[in-house]
């Protein structure tokens, strides 16, 4: 029996059996090393959205427009990294989890223009303090159904009490097109269970160079107008 399932296996027997209080206490001793582990990527993640919200502060200043529209991000559940380390054949330690797993703690920057995605990835990686571990640039090269992002896996110096600690983020950055298009096919993905039927799948390709045309269309309207404006003044 290894860490990981022994721990949820303890917080469901404390579950069942126990007060309020006592389930908290119970949880919290048993799985201790999880718990700590799991705080260790909260705070990672607490720092590589701060830098995001940072550079979107003072590019919204600059350009008079917001190149973020939105961020989230998540810690992945214990549940779900159970499961993943089982698909992947991992022995349930914490150790094989933390050298294997790199998308625990996770944040979706969702900008309005490619240009914008790119430049804002541009600027974190530029920071001394995070190191980059993997790129998948899934806009140059789409997926074969279409899902466009650009995937970072980052590491940050995170500093606790007893020391620096260097922690892996997976950062997705995509426009908000895209987002849409994930959004409405991971939704489809989880109803048909993975088995999704040739044509909607074909219906979302189709779907997925609508976004893009329609990427490139907002980028090029945009870009004439700032010219425009720009001439004029000069001009005046
Ligand atoms: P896993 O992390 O095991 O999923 O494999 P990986 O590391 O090879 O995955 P990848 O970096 O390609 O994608 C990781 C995450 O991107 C997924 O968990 C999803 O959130 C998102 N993603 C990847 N492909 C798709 C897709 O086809 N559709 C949608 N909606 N999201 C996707
Ligand atoms: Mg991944």
């Amino acid at each position: 029996m290894n860490d990981i399932e022994n721990s949820l296996k303890e917080i469901k027997k404390t579950r069942a059996s126990l007060t309020v209080e006592e389930r908290a206490e119970e949880m919290l001793s048993k799985t201790y090393g999880f718990a700590k582990l799991m705080t260790y990527y909260k705070c990672a993640m607490m720092e590589i959205e701060t830098k995001f919200n940072v550079l979107n502060e003072e590019l919204s200043l600059q350009y008079d427009r917001n190149p973020i529209e939105n961020i989230k991000s998540r810690i992945k559940s214990a549940e779900s990294i159970a499961k993943k380390m089982k698909r992947k054949g991992l022995p349930m330690t914490l150790s094989c989890l933390t050298n294997n797993i790199y998308d625990i703690a996770g944040i979706r920057v969702i900008c309005p223009f490619i240009t914008d995605v790119y430049e804002v990835a541009r600027m974190l990686l530029s920071q001394t303090d995070v190191e980059l571990v993997q790129v998948k640039d899934y806009i140059r090269e789409p997926k074969e159904n279409g899902y466009r992002s650009l995937h970072l896996i980052v590491k940050i110096n995170v500093f606790f009490s007893d020391g620096m600690r260097q922690v892996p983020v997976e950062v997705q950055m995509r426009t908000i097109a895209m987002n849409f298009w994930a959004t409405v096919e991971h939704s489809l993905q989880y109803k048909y269970k993975g088995d999704m039927p040739e044509h909607v799948a074909e219906r979302l390709s189709k779907a997925a160079d609508a976004i893009n045309a329609l990427d490139h269309e907002m980028s090029s309207v945009r870009n004439e107008i700032m010219d425009a404006q720009n001439s004029s003044q000069k001009q005046s």
